[in-house]
């Protein structure tokens, strides 16, 4: 029988690679999308046309309400999210709302629904809980034991979230899930998240369209992945039959000074100091500095790998937005 898959968060990245897996999959896909005249949805009707576009938000419960009824979902992604961290302290109580609160809102609905044992929920739980503090496994790195020190609005809020989705799990039995996904990048990105903002601008000093990038702080390390790898993990967890928390991670990190080296070497610079100047407009008041996951455990159960490695995912990156900047005029 076809599975029927509701996502929220269909018009970021992740929202678009885990529609393309569960496509491949024959899912029937319905995917929220919020505003009013969201410029968004257009790129999602050209790009993900088999997916029903469902109109709601996690703020508001009655649409939530009507987004279950109607879609009739075996598996609720909970992609949904303000997901920018610097952003995330210019508008703390909203993100509050939004990336906080609404998952209990979403909880609910499907609590409510009446179908509350057929549904399995997936929340997109995240590296920013851990903070970068507490860094109590040195060299092993962030497991699903280790302490939480959300280090901004958007870690904290996320933090509320990941617990309540555990709180439904063991108090209403909901087979909820969260991912706890370390930083994931791809040609999809938003031009806001570092990886993306270099591999853009890198495009664009390579065909002459600017002559340097500004940036905030070089230091902090991550440990970034595929996105697309990092959807199929996702999926795994929810065709697990006890629903339970994993970390998804390449298990190695990196400095953005990392980043910059290698999509420079792509356009033929060894040399990327010359091109980068710092603007403090981007450093955020509290900052986290290091972030590397064990993904032993999702290694283990789940028997999920990330297959891109970090260099070949800075090449994917500049070399699409190399095809997409040639193709535009600006
Ligand atoms: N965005 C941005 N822009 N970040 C910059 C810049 C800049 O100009 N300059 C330096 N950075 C630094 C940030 O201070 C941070 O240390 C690092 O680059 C990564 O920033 P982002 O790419 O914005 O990602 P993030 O790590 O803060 O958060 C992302 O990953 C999380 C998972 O760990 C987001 O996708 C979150 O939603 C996600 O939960």
């Amino acid at each position: 029988m076809t599975k029927r898959a509701l996502i929220t968060g269909i018009t970021g990245q992740d929202g678009f690679h885990l529609a393309e897996l569960l496509k491949s999959k024959n899912y029937e896909i319905f995917g929220v999308i919020r505003g009013q005249q969201n410029p968004k949805k257009i790129i999602v009707e050209n790009d993900l046309p088999y997916v029903n576009l469902i109109e709601a938000d996690l703020t508001d419960t009655s649409s939530l309400n009507k987004a279950i009824k109607d879609s009739k979902p075996d598996e609720v992604y909970n992609l949904a999210a303000i997901s920018h961290v610097g952003y995330s302290f210019k508008i703390p109580n909203l993100v509050a709302q939004v990336t906080g609160v609404g998952v209990l809102n979403l909880l609910e609905s499907i609590r409510q629904s009446g179908r509350q044992e057929k549904i399995r929920f997936y929340q997109a739980s995240t590296s920013e809980m851990f903070g970068g503090l507490d860094y109590n496994r040195p060299g092993k790195g962030y497991d699903e034991n280790a302490l939480f020190h959300p280090r901004s609005p958007y870690g904290a809020a996320k933090l509320y979230a990941h617990w309540i989705t555990k709180n439904y799990r063991e108090s209403y039995g909901i087979h909820a899930s969260c991912g706890i996904l370390f930083n994931h990048e791809g040609p999809r990105r938003g031009l806001e998240f570092v990886t993306r903002k270099i591999s853009n601008a890198v495009a664009r000093i390579h065909l002459g369209k600017q002559d340097h990038i500004e940036l905030g702080n070089l230091e902090p390390k991550r440990d970034w992945g595929f996105a697309g790898d990092y959807v199929e993990g996702m999926w795994l967890m929810l065709q697990q039959e006890k629903p339970d928390d994993y970390v998804l991670a390449t298990g190695e990190t990196h400095s953005i000074k990392d980043f910059l080296e290698l999509a420079f070497k792509e356009i033929g610079i060894n040399d990327w100091k010359p091109y980068v100047r710092q603007n403090k407009a981007f450093l955020r008041p509290a900052e986290v500095d290091i972030l590397l996951g064990n993904p032993s455990k999702a290694e283990k159960i789940l028997g999920w790998k990330r297959k891109i490695d970090f260099p070949e995912l800075v090449k994917i990156m500049v070399e699409n937005d190399i095809t997409i900047e040639k193709n535009k005029k600006d």
